[in-house]
């Protein structure tokens, strides 16, 4: 197969699961692609993806599950991302155009990463376009006409996976913080956003533009929630402003 027939790899960011926060872009990539990877995680029926590229997938297009477990580990995680790199790579020399869907922006804490750093090892010379999504972030500030940072002030967005005490610090320092993959560790972060005395002035939201939509105002009705609370949710602590706070104190009572 001559270079000129290779098939382009595309990540696609879908935005954060309703049908219409895709961009123009993603739309028609997913149209015109004769194969789409679908990550779906085995410990979640999540079908949000899934639906959504249905709604897009031209008649013809393979859509092919991709199973990842985040109990495996690193070594396993690694083979099952470089088989799937393998056999994209063998569509691309076919000259089929092949995307890989994530939640949100294709590039912010995705498996689209994984995917990409093993297709560059096993095919160097693989054509790649990354297609941004609208993150769950911005679909959460959106949704809260919450705002994100203004003039100078900093924002972070952090993994509540991840160190406890770093989001103390950010929080303390005045930062803004959005705060993802919360989980199962929902109460301690609860926990901590009270001792830095910004419960009141922060959104939970799960799930943004899906059914299921939830979202709070009052982070103190989260306190004793079921344990699935936290899953595919974002909290929002803006930044510490006193204009900035009379604009999420207004959007606050609008919700
Ligand atoms: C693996 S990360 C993927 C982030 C995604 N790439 C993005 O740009 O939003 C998963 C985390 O994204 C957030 N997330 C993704 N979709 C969401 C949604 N519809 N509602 C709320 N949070 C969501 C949650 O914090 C979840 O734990």
């Amino acid at each position: 197969m001559t270079h000129q027939h290779q098939g382009i790899f595309y990540g696609v960011g879908i935005g954060p699961g309703d049908p219409e926060l895709l961009t123009l872009k993603a739309v028609r990539v997913l149209q015109q692609c004769h194969a789409i990877y679908v990550p779906t995680s085995r410990v979640s029926r999540q079908t949000y993806v899934a639906d959504v590229v249905d709604s897009y997938a031209g008649a013809d297009c393979e859509i092919v599950p991709v199973t990842f477990s985040l109990a495996d580990s690193g070594t396993r995680r690694q083979q099952h991302w470089h088989a799937t790199a393998r056999e994209i790579a063998t569509r691309l020399h076919a000259g089929q155009d092949v995307a890989f869907v994530t939640l949100g922006d294709a590039l912010l804490y995705s498996t689209y990463v994984y995917l990409l750093r093993a297709l560059h090892e096993v095919f160097a010379q693989a054509r790649v376009e990354t297609v941004p999504g609208i993150s769950a972030v911005s679909a959460t500030a959106a949704l809260c006409h919450c705002p994100l940072g203004e003039g100078e002030q900093p924002l972070t967005i952090l993994p509540a996976a991840h160190d406890m005490e770093k989001l103390r610090a950010l929080i303390l320092g005045g930062s803004g913080v959005a705060i993802m993959k919360i989980g199962h560790r929902l109460t301690q972060v609860l926990e901590l956003l009270a001792q830095c005395h910004v419960l009141e002035r922060s959104v939970f939201v799960a799930r943004v533009g899906l059914p299921e939509q939830r979202i709070e105002t009052d982070l103190n009705r989260l306190r004793g929630a079921p344990a699935d609370t936290g899953n595919l949710a974002v909290i929002l602590v803006p930044p510490r402003c006193d204009e900035g706070d009379q604009v999420v104190t207004t959007a606050k009572k609008q919700l």
